[in-house]
């Protein structure tokens, strides 16, 4: 047989997020392209604001492979954001410089009816073509690396849209999942219905692996937890299943804590992904050794570097040596994150 018909060898984090037990793991990080870069300034200087940036695709994409060009990691994620999905759905955003993103909350019954999942794939067609591009970049520049799409969990995006903004609470959404669960629930399955279209186009046009970042999972009681999480993850996992099979899927329940356990039994992702709090020791025992773990270095860590970082680093690969898992932070890297840092990490991982 000629070499150029050999089958490729899967790429290692395809294979880690598929339950194989790679060693050295591959690695990547949450906001791994972002402000800490200076050829990232640089781009997001020319763009303008923040929604153009990730509707440009030429520039998206190049932000992209920004951070696997320096540091060659085994992941890339495109370049986008959660919100995204309310603003293909219609709701006014904004990202105002220092404070984050704002969006127009939804007051009533009636706004939330209004919402159109079925426009998605039309709205979102600028992100798809810098999937498209990002991938031929990846088969030229990095054929290791495999191209993570993702989108936001249905509680954390409805959160957002009905705060209207950030916030430690997030007392409205939470507030009416308790006190009009009817209606919560209709918003959290429009976005059901959004999130599977909108990670099924970014599939077709190229994504190898998903993730979905759950950010505000933690901030619910158990049985709030397994009904707005749990139940909405395993619907969209189930329809992902059956629309592309053999795409991994990364679940981010962040600061589930012992719930952890159960979303990892019953969400139907592949890997689960852990934040900062969580002990991987404790989950290295609480989730099924054939199912891969990613995470989670603290974003401080690498602010630090040094013996520091090494020492963090180390312990989290030794709670997690022979099992399926992909390095990680457990939250996004930080702006003011020396990008030395990060290459003295990369190396270290080489070598582990
Ligand atoms: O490199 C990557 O990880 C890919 C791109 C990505 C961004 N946001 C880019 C971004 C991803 C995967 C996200 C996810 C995201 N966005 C989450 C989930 C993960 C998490 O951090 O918990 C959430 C909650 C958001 C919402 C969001 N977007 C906030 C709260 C903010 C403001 C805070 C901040 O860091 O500025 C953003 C803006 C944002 N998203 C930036 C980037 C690079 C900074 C924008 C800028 O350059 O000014």
């Amino acid at each position: 047989m000629e070499r150029s018909e050999l089958p490729a060898p899967a790429k290692p984090l395809l294979r880690a997020l598929t339950g194989e037990a790679v060693w050295p793991p591959p690695a990547w990080l949450m906001r791994q392209a972002g402000r800490y870069l200076p050829e990232y300034r640089d781009i997001r200087a020319r763009a303008g604001d923040f929604i153009t940036l990730c509707t440009t695709p030429e520039l998206a994409a190049e932000v992209t492979l920004q951070p696997i060009r320096r540091f060659g990691m085994e992941g890339a994620i495109l370049f986008s954001d959660i919100l995204m999905v309310p603003w293909a759905l219609g709701q006014p955003l904004r990202f105002a410089e220092g404070e984050g993103p704002l969006l127009e909350p939804l007051r009533s019954a009636e706004a939330i009816a209004a919402l159109n999942p079925s426009a998605i794939v039309e709205r979102v067609a600028p992100i798809l073509e810098t999937v498209a591009r990002v991938r031929a970049g990846l088969a030229t520049e990095a054929p290791r690396t495999t191209l993570i799409g993702f989108a936001g969990g249905c509680f954390t995006v409805a959160c957002y849209m009905l705060e209207g903004r950030g916030s430690k609470e997030f007392a409205a959404a939470r507030g009416l999942a308790y006190a009009d669960p009817a209606l919560f629930g209709r918003l959290i399955r429009t976005l059901q219905e959004a999130t599977v279209e909108y990670l099924v186009a970014q599939v077709e046009a190229g994504a190898e692996a998903l993730m979905l970042f759950d950010s505000w999972a933690g901030m619910l009681s158990p049985g709030q937890f397994r009904r707005w999480v749990i139940e909405p993850t395993a619907s969209i996992t189930r329809a992902l299943r059956r629309r592309c099979p053999g795409v991994p899927l990364i679940g981010f329940p962040r600061l589930a804590g012992p719930l952890l356990a159960d979303y990892a039994a019953r969400a139907g992702v592949d890997a689960t992904a852990m934040d900062t709090a969580m002990d991987p020791r404790w989950a290295a025992q609480a989730v099924p050794p054939g199912m891969a773990l990613q995470g989670n270095l603290d974003p401080l860590a690498l602010v630090a570097g040094g013996a520091a970082l090494e020492a963090e680093a180390r312990s989290i690969l030794a709670a997690m040596r022979g099992r399926p898992y992909v390095f990680n932070l457990g939250h996004g890297i930080v702006p003011q994150t020396p990008p030395e840092h990060v290459t003295a990490l990369m190396r270290l991982l080489r070598s582990a």
